[in-house]
């Protein structure tokens, strides 16, 4: 049931913007705040930390918008704390640091930005591909040595060379794309049918793939079927003198085993950017097994990590929250309902978050029925143990209200608002 102490939250009384409080911790990039602002949003606070603790309970009391990136944890108090909270923005990739299940629970749904640092992973991976099979790393380290190795031998163009992308999504595509744009021939290999961009072709297996590249580049994501995708008898597969990046998640690769292959020249060479275990924060103390070979690209988890990712990020999670806000919309948003709406216009709009029970709908349906609303348009979706509706009803202000009135006291309900 909706706490009868919650106070208002905008939409539930259809807030002016300039009344709306929008909190932005960690930093996030001004492309967020300016696209707030843009859209008529004045009330933003910005800081440039993670709060923790009481500090971040008390700062969450009177915020309508949140938005946050990897290191502010939102657990169930933090939460609890954050009565007036009307969705969460992960200006990020990842949500784990959010309890998603309590958030859609209180009726708070969860957005973030899987995507907007596409292009910036595919770019780092081109260039370790083109430094790897000129044999760059290992040439690098021999000169800060004070050494000089001048030779062709063993150092390749890239073009003409065949990529193998293990794990043709949103990534692993644009590697691709870039990649012909060099010259060279594109495999994939991905476990369900992919539209094929440019001219890649899909191998006809892992081992396919692996045994025609002379690069190697993974793009899977992280699951119990991706562990150890490349382990020993893998990496056995790849063709002598190939390559292997990983740009996609630590518990990919067996680094032992590659390491092995490395060593014994069998592999040129490895970009490594994901590891099994990664040090939590920036200037902490990295081990791996790869450590200390020459023919390796070591990086700290920067393939998604350029300013114009940051911005676009900014951009991309502003214009979902603002979207739940304006219109109700909650498609892509993480562990919630996903409702996709047209723009709201003339009619008011009912959004109810309730409980997944039965009767609930029929509840909701004899509210609107009993009054003189006509309901113009019906939107529903339920995920685990909430749905959400939204509905557009032709009726006055004063009518509407009294109905999401009616609304929210209904058993069940989790949060309910109306639009204007
Ligand atoms: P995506 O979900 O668009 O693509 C992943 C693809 O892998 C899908 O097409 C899927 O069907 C395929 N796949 C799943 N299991 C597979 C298997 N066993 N064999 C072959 N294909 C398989 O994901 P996206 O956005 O392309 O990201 C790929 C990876 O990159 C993820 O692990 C992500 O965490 C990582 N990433 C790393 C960054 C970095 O900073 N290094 C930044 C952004 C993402």
């Amino acid at each position: 049931m909706q706490d009868a102490s919650t106070p208002p939250s905008p939409g539930e009384t259809s807030f002016p913007r300039s009344e709306i409080r929008v909190l932005l911790l960690e930093g996030i990039s001004e492309t967020a705040a300016d696209a707030f602002r843009q859209a008529g949003y004045s009330r933003i606070e910005q800081v440039s930390r993670a709060l923790t603790g009481d500090e971040l309970h008390s700062a969450l009391e009177e915020v309508h918008f949140l938005g946050i990136r990897s290191r502010t944890q939102l657990d169930q108090r933090a939460l609890e704390s954050a009565r007036k909270l009307v969705a969460i923005g992960c200006y990020c990739i990842g949500t784990n640091q959010v309890a998603t299940a309590v958030a859609r629970r209180r009726g708070v749904p969860v957005f973030n930005a899987p995507y907007s640092n596409t292009r910036s992973v595919a770019e780092l991976v081109i260039a370790e591909a083109i430094m790897l099979l000129r044999g760059v790393p290992q040439k690098n380290m021999a000169c800060h040595r004070g050494e000089w190795f001048k030779t062709a031998a063993g150092s390749h163009e890239a073009r003409g060379k065949t990529l193998g992308v293990v794990g043709y999504g949103h990534i692993g595509s644009q590697v691709g794309v870039l990649a012909e744009m060099l010259g060279m021939r594109v495999i994939y290999h991905d476990v369900v049918s992919r539209l094929t961009l440019g001219n890649a072709e899909s191998a006809q297996s892992l081992g396919d793939l692996l045994g025609r590249s002379d690069v190697v580049t993974l793009h899977v994501p992280e699951l119990p079927s991706t562990r150890d995708l490349m382990g020993a008898a893998e990496l056995a597969q790849m063709k002598d003198g190939a390559v292997l990046l990983n740009a996609s998640r630590g518990q990919v690769v067996d680094l032992v085993a590659l390491r092995g292959e490395l060593e014994s020249g069998r592999l040129a060479g490895a970009a490594v950017d994901v590891f099994p275990e990664e040090p939590k924060t920036s200037g902490a103390g990295f081990a791996s097994p790869l450590v200390g070979l020459d023919n390796v690209l070591l990086t700290p988890h920067i393939g998604g990590s350029t300013e114009e990712a940051q911005a676009g990020i900014g951009r991309e999670v502003t214009e979902k929250l603002l979207r739940y806000s304006d219109d109700g919309s909650t498609l892509s948003a993480v562990d919630f309902p996903e409702v996709a709406l047209p723009p709201h216009t003339g009619d008011a709009r009912l959004l109810h978050v309730h409980e997944n029970r039965p009767g609930i709908m029929s509840a909701i349906t004899e509210v609107i029925g009993r009054s003189s609303a006509n309901i113009d348009a019906q939107y529903l979706q339920t995920l685990n143990d909430v749905g959400y509706v939204v509905m557009d009803v032709a009726a006055e202000r004063g009518a509407a209200s009294a109905l999401m009135d009616e609304l929210r006291g209904l058993e069940g309900t989790l949060r309910a608002r109306v639009l204007f």
